[in-house]
């Protein structure tokens, strides 16, 4: 079977997975901080997602954030990387407004994104070069907007951040106006189909933008970290993805900026 019709098959079983298991009990942790939890559901969910995968494709190589792939330190071969819950948060706070987000990358190269609203039931996918859908729909391209007149979604604790929040905050001042949604998958899912223009993240992991890179650059759009730098899947960075126009925009406030590139080199390094 086809690596991307597998992978749409396997994402809407984990949403059923997970859809059942929030039936009964599960118990909520914390991890770094009081505020970055993580719940039964999300490693049980992960386990079933690995296990489908490496029983269909022994040979593959999977990543996900809740402890699988951590020896994997290049990109050769198939990868799948797998957030089997994106938006802990809302999950455990709203029973709503999460996502499984499963990217499949080729020898490094963009194979496939999987992004399922697991409460709706809403699958927004895309294979390399083929179009981007939400569920049999096929995605427009999104269309040139400028930062006056457009929706941007961003986490507000960016901008009371030291050193990098003034960037940030010169992007809601300009903005028509911002949302934040609580799950950098949707975020992402949510610039594909025009419900945001751009969305802008300091810090995010492989497992939170893997699937969503390839959706919008099937719809035309583009996806660079915050200084307009190419993404390596292999490691963290900060994300802005949007139209081709506003993401030119959007660039300025923060490669402008001495003080945000430094603290940007400062947790991200310099590229290579
Ligand atoms: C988080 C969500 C959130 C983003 C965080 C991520 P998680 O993922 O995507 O929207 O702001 O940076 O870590 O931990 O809920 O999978
Ligand atoms: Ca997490
Ligand atoms: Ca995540
Ligand atoms: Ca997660």
């Amino acid at each position: 079977m086809e690596i991307y019709e597998f992978g749409q098959r396997l994402i809407k079983e984990a949403g059923e997975f997970v859809r059942q298991r929030m039936l009964e009990d599960f118990r909520v942790d914390s991890k770094l901080n009081p505020n970055d939890l993580v719940t039964d559901v999300d490693r049980e969910t992960e386990t079933f997602i690995y296990d489908r995968i490496n029983e269909m494709y022994p040979d593959h190589h999977i990543i996900g954030e809740e402890g699988h792939g951590t020896e994997i330190d290049d990109a050769s071969g198939v990868l799948w990387i797998v957030d089997p819950i994106d938006g802990t948060l809302n999950f455990v706070h709203q029973l709503q407004n999460f996502a499984i987000s499963i990217g499949v990358y080729i020898d490094g190269e963009k194979h496939c994104g999987l992004i399922l609203d697991v409460m709706n039931d809403t699958l927004y996918h895309a294979q390399s070069g083929k179009g981007a859908y939400m569920d049999d729909r096929r995605l427009e391209p999104i269309g040139s907007t400028e930062l006056a007149t457009s929706l941007v979604s961003l986490n507000p604790n960016w901008v009371i951040k030291e050193r990098i929040g003034s960037a940030f905050a010169g992007v809601v001042k300009d903005a028509r106006s911002t949302r934040s949604y609580g799950s950098a998958a949707l975020d992402l899912a949510y610039t594909a189909t025009g419900i945001v223009s751009a969305t802008l993240f300091f810090r995010l992991h492989p497992w939170d933008y893997a699937a969503g890179m390839i959706i919008i650059d099937e719809v035309g759009g583009r996806t660079t970290n915050l200084l307009g730098e190419e993404i390596d899947i292999l490691h963290k960075d900060s994300i802005l993805a949007g139209n081709r126009a506003l993401h030119g925009e959007l660039v300025q406030y923060f490669a402008d900026d001495e003080a945000f590139i430094e603290a940007h080199r400062h947790v991200h390094g310099e590229k290579k």
